[in-house]
């Protein structure tokens, strides 16, 4: 099989940046390891930046975000004895929306097996090669057979445990990496969402997060030690812990809806960058170029972010010839990267307690959101990396 750009990768990256391409009358082909059932129901980010949105509606899949999407204006930060409302719209003019990745991902699809272009499941990537030539190959198999996918491009859109990257020489790539001592773990409940909006808080044992994915059900996050079994955390422990955690700085008289747990599991944190995105006529983004510590939902709008800077990219390529906004596309995305590295970075150590934390180290870090409730300036920073610059 031939096409122009192969993209490996079905999640929200490599199906936006199909999508992009096919309205641009630019020829693709996505490959896909799993099967649509298991893409469309993996429970992962759920909070949407304006720009996301807007690519999203683009690309023809903004009718039922539109309906269904939720609006928020702003964050609460509970810490120290001290609520803070954060206004977005006063301080950044914009908001961002609660609408679920399971959800984008099912648009996305259903838009692509209805009009193009292909989308093969099941699947899976072994190598990319020749990525230094004119004729990049994609090597796959699928149903037990071997095949080859030739391109004159390759996007690498298969998350942080996909092949693309590894396609980069070992001498020419770099890794900057950092573990923190601590994982989430989360839950998806039947229960209305006890606040209008997001909360963070950071309690004496720990964060706590209040989110949700629609006016029936709530996302809910527990700081837990690395290696924690979600056996250990019955659904009565989840729920007391977030009623503690959640409380400080709040209504001491506020408890949590509580209703039935339909999902648990415990996630790493992780911050992860490789450079570069590029290596010859492969392209890496989203995942499998980095990865944030989920606080402050950078995730999957920074795959968007990528994928927008790509799509614009290929555009231009095919109107004009010019391969000038891919050869910027490395350094334009690593800025917005390294940007959305350190806003999440400073969201996880501000509101997080490691085990053992100094009292020097507590004080800083209280210090650090103390400022954001006490300065306009400092709110107005923050309010604008959370809901998302624009693009370069
Ligand atoms: P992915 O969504 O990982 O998609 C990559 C796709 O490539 C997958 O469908 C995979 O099956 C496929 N693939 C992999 N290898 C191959 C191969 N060899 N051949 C073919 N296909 C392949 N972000 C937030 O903002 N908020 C959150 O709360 C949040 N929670 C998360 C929870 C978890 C458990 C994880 C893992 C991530 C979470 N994230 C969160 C991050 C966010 O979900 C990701 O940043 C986002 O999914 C990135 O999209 P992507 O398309 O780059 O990669
Ligand atoms: C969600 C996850 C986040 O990491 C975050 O900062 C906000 C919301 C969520 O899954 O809803």
């Amino acid at each position: 099989m031939r096409t122009t750009v192969g993209i490996i990768g079905a999640g929200p990256a490599g199906l936006l940046l199909a999508r992009r391409l096919h309205l641009a009358g630019v020829d693709c082909v996505v490959l896909e390891n799993r099967d649509r059932a298991y893409i469309e129901r993996r429970q992962r980010a759920g909070l949407l930046e304006q720009g996301t949105v807007d690519a999203l509606r683009e690309a023809g899949a903004g009718a039922r975000l539109d309906a269904e999407g939720l609006e928020h204006h702003g964050v609460e930060l509970r810490f120290d004895g001290v609520s803070h409302r954060v206004d977005f719209t006063a301080l950044a003019g914009r908001g961002v929306t609660v609408y679920a990745q399971t959800e984008i991902v099912k648009d996305l699809v259903a838009l692509q097996l209805a009009d193009g272009p292909p989308l093969l499941f099941g699947a899976e990537a072994l190598a990319v090669e020749g990525a230094d030539g004119d004729r990049p190959t994609v090597r796959y198999r699928q149903g037990g057979r071997e095949s080859v996918l030739e391109c004159d491009w390759v996007a690498g859109c298969d998350g942080f445990h996909g092949v693309a990257r590894a396609a980069i020489p070992a001498a020419l790539r770099t890794t900057h990496e950092r573990d923190y001592p601590f994982s989430w773990l989360g839950i998806l409940a039947d229960a209305a969402p006890s606040s209008e909006e997001l909360v963070y808080a950071r309690g004496e044992h720990g964060f706590a997060l209040l989110s949700m994915r629609s006016p029936t059900v709530s996302r809910l996050y527990l700081q837990v030690p690395n290696g924690t079994d979600p056996g250990d955390w019955p659904d009565q422990r989840i729920w007391d812990e977030l009623d503690t955690r959640l409380a400080s700085g709040g209504d001491p008289s506020w408890r949590l809806r509580r209703g039935a747990v339909t999902g648990k599991s415990v996630t790493p944190m992780r911050s992860f960058v490789s450079e570069p995105m590029r290596y010859g006529r492969l392209l890496l983004a989203g995942d499998a170029a980095h990865i944030v510590p989920p606080t402050g939902a950078k995730g999957l709008n920074l795959a968007v972010s990528d994928v927008r800077l790509l799509a614009r990219a290929f555009e231009e390529l095919h109107r004009t010839g010019s391969t000038r906004l891919l050869d910027a596309y490395p350094a334009t995305a690593l800025r917005r990267v390294w940007q959305a590295t350190r806003f999440s970075y400073d969201m996880t150590t501000m509101l997080h307690v490691p085990d053992g934390q100094s009292g020097f180290d507590r004080r800083i870090e209280l210090a650090r959101l103390h400022r954001i409730a006490a300065s306009r300036d400092a709110s107005a920073e923050f309010a604008a990396l959370y809901t998302g610059l624009p693009l370069d």
